[in-house]
């Protein structure tokens, strides 16, 4: 009789060089949104055999999640843990107090990658730069193993290569058949960026669209299965979000299958621009 509460060896996800030579998991577990269960929710993907936790401040569970990962008995070299500055947190003195707490919740002393969640440009009179040189900080004590960024839009990524001395490890964007964000990844893969495409489910839009339950009906996939190995095709790194340990399961298989050229021109053609953004833009959102 299996034992459903035994870890899983570690499953064979892919992984991605970033410029600091690590390697992150190409998939991951998303965990925005997860706010009730949330040590069994994210318990079962890592028993699922998810090595990759996206966190952030901002969700508010990151207690939670590191007691998920102290229950799990899983050594902490075998996971890549990222976490994000909040909003409210960017000057100096508040980003360093903040980072110090995410690790006491996480119970790790260092993150894997960092991020700044969002550029705020309307905030901070717009300065970034130093709050990235914060983060820098972080790198060179090696509590972050890498650093990177989170909604930034091509000049945003230009001032911090003007104004600083590290070039963010990934960038992680929306991103998903409805907004591939071409221009952001054209211009993250020309730096050496690795480009993290969030809610690569459209947050869920994705997994009742025709065209993609077609396509998916080929492979004996479901259209969820489809977007996500569009991303994963693309090169992007994905983190797709379940609190049910089924769709958990589903979202990881992913390497069995493969989309053709022609598949992947129908899941282009899904594209609707701007119009396909479900979060703020870059430019505007502030907290
Ligand atoms: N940097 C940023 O600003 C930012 C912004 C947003 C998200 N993120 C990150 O990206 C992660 C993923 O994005 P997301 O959570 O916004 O959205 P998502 O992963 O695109 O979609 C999540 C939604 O899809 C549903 N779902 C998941 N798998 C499914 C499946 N196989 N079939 C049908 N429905 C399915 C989930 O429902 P159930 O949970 O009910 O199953 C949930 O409603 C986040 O958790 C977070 O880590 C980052």
């Amino acid at each position: 009789m299996s034992d459903s509460s035994a870890v899983s060896q570690p499953l064979h996800i892919p992984t991605v060089p970033l410029a600091t030579g690590a390697a992150i998991p190409q998939l991951g577990f998303g965990t925005y949104k997860v706010t009730e269960h949330v040590v069994e929710i994210v318990s079962s993907a890592l028993r699922l055999g998810y090595r990759h936790i996206d966190g952030a401040q901002m969700y508010h569970n990151e207690a939670e999640v590191g007691e998920a990962i102290a229950q799990s008995g899983i050594p902490r070299e075998e996971l890549f843990l990222t976490s994000k500055l909040d909003n409210p947190n960017h000057e100096p003195a508040v980003a360093r107090e903040t980072f110090a707490q995410t690790l006491r919740d996480l119970r790790t002393d260092h993150v894997d990658l960092f991020l700044i969640h969002w550029p705020l440009p309307t905030l901070y009179g717009g300065d970034f730069v130093t709050t990235w040189k914060v983060l820098e900080e972080f790198l060179d004590d090696g509590r972050a193993r890498a650093i990177g960024v989170s909604n930034f839009e091509p000049h945003h990524i230009q001032e911090i290569l003007d104004g600083a001395d590290v070039v963010p490890a990934v960038n992680q964007v929306e991103s998903h058949p409805y907004l591939p964000n071409n221009a952001v990844h054209e211009f993250d893969a020309a730096h050496g960026i690795v480009t993290e495409a969030w809610s690569p489910l459209a947050r869920g839009r994705a997994a009742s669209d025709p065209a993609l339950a077609r396509t998916g009906q080929t492979h004996g996939v479901s259209a969820s299965q489809v977007a996500l190995r569009w991303a994963i095709q693309r090169g992007d790194v994905i983190f797709p979000k379940s609190v049910t340990p089924e769709r958990q399961a589903e979202n990881l298989r992913l390497f069995d299958f493969a989309l053709s050229p022609d598949e992947v021109a129908l899941v282009d053609g899904l594209s609707e621009g701007e119009a396909g953004r479900t979060g703020g833009h870059p430019d505007t959102r502030g907290m």
